[in-house]
């Protein structure tokens, strides 16, 4: 068991991609937090882990607000005494053109995405120093390393990320602390979903139609499944990772193999 007495603080984590990892390195061993915005799920998490083993807490955090992820930070070190893993996932994105986006939106997306990996990554890594070890995986995305249209602000933010979680594990290796990135392709997500949704208003077809022509693009010809993502994300969390840090990892079923 690689995460045995682990504690992994996961946010984002009650649906998708976070809610896979989190459940992987649960049933691994780890001491577990998710932390998201979405009480409902953050609740039907909690329920899943009433058998009295005390090694999961679902818990309400807007990573956008400096306070709230302070109070997160103190409030899992006061229960698990230290983070060993930190894994950022919250995100949003309004899939709109330059001409359409409005300034409001811009702002959210930068205010979850980028704001709200560089408090988490900041009030963690603070924690982590004192322990002199830490694992920080920043879930960024392929429009963050190549351009798609509609998605100004999110691929902004994401690649902020990639580059941010750079410049931050150069600065923590000293302490032990690692920093990664991901970039997944498309993944069978609610978020790709309100992608498809998106998509396929503008395209004037069907959500299934958005579907088959985007599967028909992938090498592999089908989207990634959470739990695939979750497995490298598991990967940079664990100690057979342990010289690899500043990277960005393509998860995409080689979406970015062809040229044309
Ligand atoms: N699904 C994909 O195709 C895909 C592709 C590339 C990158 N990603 C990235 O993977 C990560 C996980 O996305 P997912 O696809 O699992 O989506 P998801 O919508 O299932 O999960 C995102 C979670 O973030 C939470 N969240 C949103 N705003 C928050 C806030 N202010 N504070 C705390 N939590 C907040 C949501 O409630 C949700 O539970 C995101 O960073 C996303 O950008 C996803």
């Amino acid at each position: 068991m690689l995460f045995k007495d682990k504690v992994v603080l996961i946010i984002g984590g009650a649906s998708g991609i976070g809610k896979a990892a989190a459940l992987k390195m649960h049933d691994d061993g780890a001491k577990v937090v998710v932390a998201d915005i979405d009480m409902q799920k953050i609740d039907s998490l909690n329920r899943m882990f009433t058998t009295g083993e005390n090694n999961f807490m679902g818990t309400k955090t807007n990573i956008s607000v400096k306070k709230e992820v302070e109070e997160l930070v103190a409030l899992v070190v006061s229960k698990f005494e230290k983070i060993d893993v930190l894994v950022n996932c919250a995100a949003v994105t309004y899939r709109k053109p330059l001409l359409e986006i409005v300034e409001e939106e811009w702002d959210k997306e930068f205010a979850v995405n980028m704001k709200g990996t560089f408090l988490t990554c900041q009030a963690v890594a603070e924690e982590m120093v004192k322990h002199k070890n830490g694992s920080i995986i920043n879930v960024a995305s392929i429009n963050g390393v190549h351009a798609i249209s509609n998605a100004g602000a999110y691929s902004s933010t994401k690649a902020g990320i990639i580059i941010f979680s750079r410049v931050i594990a150069l600065e923590l290796a000293k302490y032990n602390i690692r920093v990664n990135s991901i970039s997944p392709g498309i993944t069978d997500t609610e978020l790709a979903n309100y992608c498809f949704e998106t998509y396929s208003k503008t395209e004037g077809t069907t959500i299934d139609e958005i579907r088959r022509n985007l599967s028909s693009q992938i090498p592999m010809n089908r989207f990634g499944k959470p739990e695939e993502v979750a497995d490298l994300i598991m990967f940079l969390a664990s100690i057979n990772s342990s010289y690899i840090t500043g990277e960005n990892f393509i998860i995409s079923g080689g979406l970015t193999l062809r040229h044309l």
